[in-house]
C-alpha cells in the first residue's frame, strides 16, 4: 500500500511539474489622475506589456486624493505586488506610502511627478524646469519691444506636486535672468483641471480687467482658460495669447484651431517606464533617473505631430485589437492545454486504479491461496505420501509372503518380525492393503500358487497340498473350492 502512495504521488507531482507555468510578476500601477495625458501613458504602457507576457498590471486611480492614493498603494503592498509604478499626487502626502512599499522591499518606479525623499528605485519623467524655462522664453517673446510690461495669468496645477512647482520655479528663474521690461505675472491655482481652470480664470478676468497672456501648466487648463476668455466680457475670442504644456492630442487640435497658442511637449514616457520594470524584476542594469526631453509646439508644427499622434493612435487601436485576438486564441491554446492535461490526468488516473486493483487483487489471490490452496495441497502431498509408503510397505509385505508360501512358519507373527510391527499392526496393514486378514490373505496366495503348480506341473493334490503347507489334502480342497468355486480335481 505504501507503495502505491508513493508511486501516486511521484506520478502526480511529475504531472504537476509539467503544466507548472512559467513566473508571472504582479504590476501595481497607482495613477494620481484619470486625464488624456494619462491615458496616453496608459496606452503607451499596454502596448509596451505586448512584449512582456512575464507582467500583468492592475491599475487603480486616486482620482486626485492624496489619501485615496495611499491607501490604494497599501493594498499594493498587502498585496505583494513584484513592482509598484507611481505617479503621486502631491509629494509631500504620497510619500510615506511609497517608502512603505519601499521597505516592505518593492520595487518603485516613480513616473512623471516626484516624491520627497530618496526611497524609491527609479524616475522617468518630464523636465518640469525646463518647461517652466519655455514659459518665459515665450513670455519674453510676446513682450518683444512693448514698453510696459505684458500681464500674464498662471495657471497652476496643484500646489504640492512637483511639475507645479518646478514649472513655476523655472518660468520665474528665467525670467529674473532677463533685463529690462518683464512681464508682470500673478497666479491661480486650476489643480491640473479644465473645468476648475475655466472657474478661477473667469474669476479673475471678472475682477481684474486686463492680461495679454495665460500660461496654463497644461494643455487642458489651456483650453478650459480660452474658453473663460471667450466667454469674458470685454475679451474678443483669441485676444489673449495662451500656452499649454502637454502637447496631448486635444492641445494639438486647439492650436490647430488657434484656440491656444502653443504648448510644450511633456513625454510620457509609459513604454520606458515597462521597459524599466522589466529590467528592474530581471536584474538587468537600468537608469535610476531619466528626466525626458521637452520642445516647444507652435502652428507650425502641432500639424505635423496630429498626422503622427493620429498615425500612433490608430497603430495603438491595431494593436490592441492584435492584442485582443492573440489572447483570445491563447484562451484557445488554454482550453486545449486545460483538455490535454486533463487527459493526461485521467490517464494517470486509470493508470493507478489499474495499477492499485492490480496489486490489490494480487494480494486477495495470495491470502486465498494461503489459507485454502497449500493446506490442501499438503493434505495431498502428505497423501501422496502416504500412499507411496503404503506402496513400498505392500510390495514388501506381498515379496515375503511370495518367497515363503512353502513355508510352515509362515503365518502373523511370522510376518510381524520381517516387517518389524506388532500382530495387531500387521492385522491393521494387511487389512487396508489387501481388504483381508493376514491368514486368509496368506492362504490366498497360497492357494493361487496351488492352482499355478496344479496347472503347470505333474504334481498331485497331495503333493500340493503338501508343499504349500495345507494341514490335509481335505482341507486344502475345502479351501481351493471356497476361493476358486470348483473342487481342484475338477479343473
Ligand atoms: C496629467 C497631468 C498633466 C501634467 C502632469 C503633471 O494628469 O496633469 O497634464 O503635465 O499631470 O504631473
Amino acid at each position: 500500500m505504501r507503495n502505491i502512495i508513493i508511486i501516486s504521488l511521484i506520478f502526480l507531482s511529475v504531472l504537476t511539474c509539467c503544466s507548472t507555468p512559467p513566473r508571472q510578476y504582479h504590476i501595481g500601477v497607482s495613477q494620481c489622475l484619470d486625464d488624456a495625458w494619462r491615458e496616453k501613458m496608459n496606452a503607451e504602457m499596454d502596448r509596451e506589456l505586448l512584449l512582456h507576457p512575464e507582467m500583468v498590471i492592475t491599475r487603480r486611480i486616486a482620482y486626485g486624493s492624496n489619501v485615496l492614493q495611499c491607501s490604494q498603494i497599501d493594498s499594493f503592498i498587502t498585496e505583494e505586488v513584484d513592482l509598484l509604478i507611481v505617479s503621486p499626487n502631491e509629494a509631500e502626502e504620497v510619500k510615506p506610502a511609497v517608502a512603505r512599499a519601499y521597505r516592505a522591499g518593492i520595487p518603485v518606479i516613480v513616473a512623471d511627478r516626484r516624491v520627497s525623499g530618496d526611497e524609491w528605485t527609479a524616475f522617468i519623467g518630464g523636465d518640469n524646469y525646463r518647461v517652466g524655462q519655455m514659459m518665459a522664453e515665450w513670455l519674453i517673446s510676446l513682450q518683444g519691444e512693448r514698453k510696459e510690461p505684458i500681464q500674464v495669468l498662471e495657471v497652476a496645477g496643484l500646489t504640492g506636486s512637483t511639475p507645479a512647482t518646478l514649472r513655476h520655479q523655472g518660468m520665474t528663474d528665467r525670467l529674473a535672468e532677463i533685463g529690462g521690461i518683464k512681464p508682470q505675472i500673478e497666479s491661480v491655482i486650476g489643480y491640473w483641471y479644465k473645468e476648475s481652470a475655466y472657474d478661477v480664470v473667469s474669476e479673475y478676468l471678472y475682477k481684474h480687467k486686463h492680461i495679454d497672456a495665460i500660461v496654463a501648466q497644461n494643455d487642458l487648463m489651456a483650453i478650459g482658460s480660452a474658453e473663460a476668455v471667450r466667454d469674458a466680457t470685454g475679451y474678443a475670442e483669441g485676444s489673449v495669447h495662451i500656452m499649454g504644456v502637454d502637447g496631448i492630442m486635444l492641445g494639438l487640435q486647439a492650436i490647430m484651431e488657434g484656440t491656444i497658442e502653443c504648448s510644450a511637449t511633456y513625454p510620457s514616457r509609459g513604454d520606458l517606464i515597462i521597459e524599466t520594470a522589466a529590467r528592474i524584476l530581471s536584474g538587468e542594469p537600468f537608469v535610476r533617473d531619466t528626466v525626458l526631453e521637452t520642445i516647444m509646439i507652435d502652428a507650425r508644427i502641432a500639424n505635423p505631430m496630429l498626422v503622427e499622434y493620429q498615425a500612433r493612435l490608430h497603430d495603438l487601436e491595431t494593436l490592441h485589437i492584435v492584442q485582443l485576438q492573440s489572447e483570445k486564441r491563447w484562451q484557445q491554446i488554454n482550453n486545449g492545454k486545460f483538455f490535454y492535461n486533463l487527459s493526461i490526468f485521467l490517464f494517470g488516473l486509470f493508470f493507478l486504479l489499474a495499477l492499485f486493483f492490480l496489486l490489490y487483487t494480487q494480494r486477495v489471490i495470495k491470502k486465498e491461496i494461503d489459507s485454502d490452496i497449500i493446506p490442501q495441497l499438503e493434505e495431498v502431498q502428505e497423501a501422496i505420501q502416504v500412499s507411496q509408503k503404503d506402496a513400498a510397505f505392500s510390495e514388501r509385505m506381498k515379496q515375503i509372503v511370495n518367497d515363503h508360501l512353502t513355508d510352515p512358519d509362515l503365518n502373523v507373527e511370522f510376518l510381524g518380525s520381517a516387517l518389524g510391527l506388532s500382530r495387531t499392526q500387521i492385522f491393521r496393514r494387511v487389512k487396508a492393503i489387501t481388504g483381508k486378514g493376514p491368514l486368509e490373505y496368506i492362504r490366498e496366495q497360497r492357494l493361487m500358487r496351488a492352482d499355478v503348480l496344479l496347472r503347470t506341473t505333474d504334481m498331485t493334490i497331495q503333493q500340493v497340498a503338501m508343499e504349500l503347507c495345507f494341514s490335509s489334502p481335505g482341507y486344502f480342497s475345502k479351501c481351493y473350492k471356497e476361493y476358486f468355486g470348483h473342487l481342484p480335481s475338477e479343473r
